[in-house]
C-alpha cells in the first residue's frame, strides 16, 4: 500500500528533513502522495517550493500540495506527522522574554514558557484532532507537537480513543550525542529511561555488542571529557555543556539536558540575553535559510548549496510509522498514561517510557522498579503543575492556572506567578482560552 503522509505544521523548518528521511526508506513506506498544511500560506507555499524541489532533484514521483484547508489536507490520509506551532516563532519569543524580564526561566517548552505555550498549543490542537476525526478517523497521528506532555494529556481527556502516537526527538538526540562524543552505535542501545517528557532520566543503557550496561562508563566519560559539541549550533553546545555539569552533581543516573531549567534556573537566568532569545536565532537562522533556499530556488542559483538533511528528528518519526505499517515491535521513547509504568508514581501521570510500536499502537514497557524519591518528588510536583493547567484549559478557570504557575519548579513565589500570568494572557490574547475569575473579573477599578 502507498502512504498519504499529511504534514500538520509544515511550515517548519524541520519538513523537508522528514521528507529526505522518509524517501530514503521509500521500500519500507512508499509514498503516494503528501499534504503539507499549515495556517501560514505564505511559509507554507515557500515549503511547497522546496519539497518540490527536493522530490524532482531526488527524482520520485510523489504528489505534493500545500493546503491551509483541513478537509483536503486530511481527506483519506494515512499517517498525519504533527508538529504544529501555536502562535509561530512570534509567540515563542513571548513565552521566552516574558518569564526573564521578571527573572525568570524563559523557555519554549519547560518552565513558565512552556505553560504559556501549553495554553496556546492545547486549543490549536484540540481544534487540529477535532478535524483528523472528522476527515480521517483511521489515520494515525504521530505528534512532535509541544508541549508534548501537556498536548499528551490533554488528548487523552479529550479525545481518548483517538490513533495518536506522542513522541519527542530528545532521547535520541541525546544517544546521537553520546555516539558522536564518545564513539558508540547507538543501534546497539537497549536504553531504559523514564520521567516526563523533557523531564527524565536513563536509568540503564544497555549494550547488545558487550552484553552489559554500559551507563555507568558513559557516566564517567561526561563527568571526565564533557560531550564533543564543536560541530553544534552554539546553543546546543551551551545546553550540553550544561548537561554535563549537571552530571558531575547527580552522577547517578544520565539526565535529559531540559532538566538544567528546573535544576539551575540561576544559571539559566544568569546567561541568557532577555532581549535576544532562541526565538530570534531562529527567526534568524532556520526561518531565513527558507526564505533564502527559495530565492535559491526561484532564481536557479547556488543550488548545490541547498543544506537540507535526514535527522534524527526525521528517522524517529518515519521509524514509527513503519514499524506500525509492519508492525516491527520496534522500541522507541514515548509519552502514554502511566498506568504502572513507572509503578510508585501516580496511574495518572502521562509519563515518558520505553514502549514497543506496531500495528495495535504503542505497547509501553513497565520499569518494574520503583524510582529513587528525587526524581518521584520533583516528577509529581511537575505533574500536578501540568494537570492544573490542562485543568485551567478545560475549565476556563484563572484560579487553576495561577495555581499551576505557582507550583511551577522555576517559580519562587505566587507573587512573581501571577505577574507572568497576567502579562501572558494580555500577550495572548484570543490564543488562549479565556479565564474566569481573574484580575479583569475580580479587580475593577472604582
Ligand atoms: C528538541 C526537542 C523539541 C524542541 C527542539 C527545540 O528537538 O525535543 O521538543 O522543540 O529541541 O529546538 P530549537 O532548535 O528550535 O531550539
Ligand atoms: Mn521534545
Amino acid at each position: 500500500m502507498k502512504n498519504i503522509i499529511t504534514i500538520a505544521g509544515s511550515g517548519s523548518g524541520y519538513t523537508p528533513g522528514i521528507l529526505l528521511t522518509a524517501l530514503s526508506y521509500k521500500d519500507e513506506f512508499p509514498i503516494k502522495e503528501i499534504r503539507l498544511y499549515d495556517i501560514d500560506e505564505e511559509r507554507n507555499e515557500q515549503m511547497r517550493i522546496i519539497m518540490d524541489y527536493l522530490l524532482h532533484r531526488e527524482n520520485v514521483d510523489v504528489e505534493l500540495i500545500a493546503t491551509s484547508d483541513p478537509q483536503v489536507a486530511f481527506y483519506g490520509c494515512n499517517f498525519v506527522f504533527s508538529q504544529i506551532r501555536a502562535g509561530g516563532m512570534k509567540m515563542r519569543e513571548m513565552d521566552e522574554k516574558i518569564p526573564l524580564k521578571l527573572g525568570l526561566v524563559g523557555q519554549e517548552t519547560c518552565g513558565l514558557g512552556g505553560f504559556a505555550y501549553g495554553m496556546r498549543s492545547m486549543k490549536s490542537f484540540v481544534e487540529l484532532v477535532g478535524f483528523i476525526q472528522e476527515y480521517a478517523p483511521d489515520a494515525w497521528i504521530l505528534n512532535y507537537t509541544n508541549p508534548e506532555s501537556i498536548i499528551a494529556e490533554t488528548v487523552r481527556r479529550r479525545f481518548p480513543k483517538a490513533k495518536i502516537i506522542n513522541a519527542c526527538d530528545m532521547t535520541i538526540g541525546i544517544e546521537e550525542l553520546l555516539e558522536n562524543s564518545f564513539g558508540y552505535d547507538r543501534q546497539n542501545f537497549i536504553s531504559t529511561y523514564y520521567g516526563l517528557n523533557h523531564f527524565g532520566w536513563y536509568r540503564e543503557i544497555y549494550d547488545v555488542q558487550r552484553g552489559k550496561d554500559i551507563m555507568p562508563e558513559i557516566i564517567e566519560k561526561i563527568i571526565t571529557q564533557g560531550f564533543k559539541t564543536s560541530d553544534l549550533d552554539p546553543s546546543w553546545a551551551k545546553t550540553y555543556q550544561l548537561m554535563a555539569e549537571m552530571q558531575q552533581d547527580f552522577p547517578q543516573y544520565l539526565p535529559n539536558n531540559y532538566l538544567e531549567y528546573y535544576l539551575y534556573p540561576n544559571k539559566i537566568v544568569e546567561e541568557a540575553n532577555p532581549d535576544y532569545t532562541r526565538a530570534n536565532e531562529i527567526m534568524d537562522g532556520r526561518l531565513k535559510q527558507i526564505t533564502d533556499t527559495v530565492s535559491k530556488i526561484k532564481e536557479k542559483r547556488d543550488l548545490e548549496t541547498i543544506n537540507y538533511q535526514s535527522g534524527v528528528h526525521g528517522q524517529y518519526i518515519v521509524r514509527m510509522a513503519i514499524s506500525i505499517l509492519h508492525s516491527r515491535n520496534d522500541r522507541f521513547m514515548l509519552i502514554v498514561p502511566n498506568r504502572g509504568a513507572i509503578p510508585n508514581v501516580r496511574e495518572d501521570a502521562v509519563v515518558e517510557v520505553p514502549c514497543y510500536v506496531n500495528a495495535k499502537g504503542v505497547e509501553p514497557i513497565s520499569l518494574r522498579d520503583p524510582i529513587p524519591d528525587f526524581h518521584k518528588g520533583l516528577m509529581e510536583a511537575q505533574v500536578a503543575a501540568e494537570k492544573l493547567l490542562v485543568d485551567a484549559f478545560f475549565e476556563h478557570s484563572y484560579q487553576k492556572a495561577f495555581q499551576a504557575f505557582t507550583l511551577n519548579q522555576t517559580v519562587p513565589n505566587a507573587t512573581v506567578a501571577k505577574q507572568a500570568l497576567d502579562e501572558m494572557i494580555k500577550a495572548n490574547g484570543d490564543q488562549w482560552v479565556e479565564l474566569k475569575g481573574g484580575p479583569t473579573y475580580a479587580s475593577v477599578n472604582y
